[in-house]
């Protein structure tokens, strides 16, 4: 393929990954809605197969053709090249089913039984429930760690810890990580090997965060959220640094069966396009509705990058570009209050989800995070009173009334 110039990811989003000479001249890209591919020779079926077992390594700059849609397919190709263009530090990228398949296809391909994986809360439900209640029945010991008590933690497994996992901003409360500091942590309790950074940047996505600038060596999306954007499909991405990790994941990804499909991989890669203008208009959205949900005295609390204070507001300022449109706000009156508001807002919608052009709003405690301990949910911070929002594109206005009014409905007006 023609070799593009380095490009500002704002232009790489639009066309990158796809050559109109491959596709009878389209100036789109078409969907490849097949299952399997022909082969020029039986000898070259044999070496695609070797190639694609790691038997044989791929001679540099040669084109190996597709086998098997489970495998690999130029929609998804397409949206990964899209897709890595975009996120910075990247040189390697893979698309998913959804954010839970692209999670554990990744953890399953780094870790081994009798390893353990430390993490922070809060993280999302789902793999909150990977974590606890799946991975212990192979063998693997996920283990909740409090902040400030990393280092402990670090130095008593540093043998056998395969992996250390953040989502930052966590769901949903937004709490952040100084990933640079923790790599620095990371690589002081195992100075003899490396052991790999994984993130979840489904909050913020490549166009606000760069986590592989700062140490990281995995990056995870939910691309049922902000990377499609319409709510109209489920998916996943994983970006990294070292083209190595990818291959290993996306052998795992090839017997598990967990790659997207075809017409979801073209999806993808059509919502790569409006990434930069929906999110960054999705955040300016959110920051002029923040101040007004600061305000109202139904609210107790806010949780949004630029009211964060001290060491919160320092990881924000130096980690991030922009705050995002993902807004959590804590009620007076708790799930009474919560629910009030939440049956009162007339244009944000009542449903799970976010990061699509329309804005939702959601009680995590009894939805999302429904199934965690008691103990989880107050590490966490997730209150009878929570109430997650995710802002759209609307004009700014029609939200602010609607908000206005639910908060209103929630104090008893
Ligand atoms: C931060 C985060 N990561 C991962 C997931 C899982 O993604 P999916 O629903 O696409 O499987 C979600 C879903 O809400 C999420 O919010």
């Amino acid at each position: 393929m023609r070799q593009p110039p380095h490009l500002h990811p704002q232009t790489s989003s639009v066309s990158e990954g796809f050559d109109p000479e491959l596709s009878v001249m389209a100036a789109r890209p078409p969907i490849y809605p097949v299952s399997t591919y022909c082969f020029p020779s039986a000898e070259a079926a044999a070496h695609y197969f070797e190639v694609a077992l790691g038997k044989t390594a791929a001679t540099p700059g040669e084109n190996v053709g597709l086998i098997y849609a489970r495998i690999n397919h130029p929609n998804a190709q397409m949206f990964e090249e899209a897709l890595c263009s975009v996120e910075r530090g990247a040189l390697a990228a893979a698309a998913f089913t959804s954010g839970m398949s692209a999670i554990t296809t990744t953890v399953l391909t780094l870790t081994r039984p009798g390893q353990t994986i430390l993490y922070q809360r809060p993280v999302y439900g789902g793999t909150d429930h990977v974590l606890r209640h799946m991975l212990p029945d192979w063998n693997v010991a996920a283990i909740a760690v409090e902040e400030g008590h990393w280092r402990e933690a670090l130095a008593a497994h540093a043998k056998d810890l395969a992996l250390v996992y953040f989502e930052t901003p966590a769901n949903p409360t937004l709490n952040m990580i100084d990933l640079a500091e923790m790599r620095a942590e990371i690589d002081r309790a195992s100075p003899s090997r490396h052991v790999p950074l994984v993130v979840d940047n489904t909050f913020l996505g490549p166009v606000f965060q760069s986590p592989l600038e700062h140490g990281a060596d995995a990056v995870l999306y939910s691309a049922t959220k902000f990377l499609g954007g319409h709510s109209d499909l489920v998916a996943g991405a994983l970006t990294v640094r070292d083209p190595e990790i990818v291959a290993r994941v996306k052998e795992t990804r090839a017997f598990l069966g967990t790659i997207c499909e075809p017409f979801t991989a073209w999806m993808l890669q059509r919502s790569m396009a409006t990434l930069w203008l929906r999110m960054t208009k999705q955040s300016k959205n959110a920051s002029r509705l923040v101040p007004l949900l600061a305000a109202h005295p139904a609210v107790a609390h806010v949780h949004y990058p630029t009211l964060f204070s001290g060491d919160q507001a320092r990881i924000f300022q130096k980690q991030c570009r922009a705050p995002g449109s993902m807004v959590a706000i804590d009620l007076h009156g708790g799930r009474d209050a919560a629910f009030r508001f939440l049956d009162a807002l007339r244009v944000v919608r009542l449903a799970v989800s976010l990061g699509g052009v329309e804005s939702l709003a959601t009680h995590p405690l009894t939805t999302t995070a429904s199934e965690m301990s008691d103990e989880d949910l107050k590490a966490s911070g997730v209150t009878e009173g929570l109430v997650r929002l995710s802002i759209g594109v609307e004009y700014w206005r029609d939200l602010a009334a609607d908000l206005q009014g639910a908060l209103d409905a929630a104090g008893g007006k």
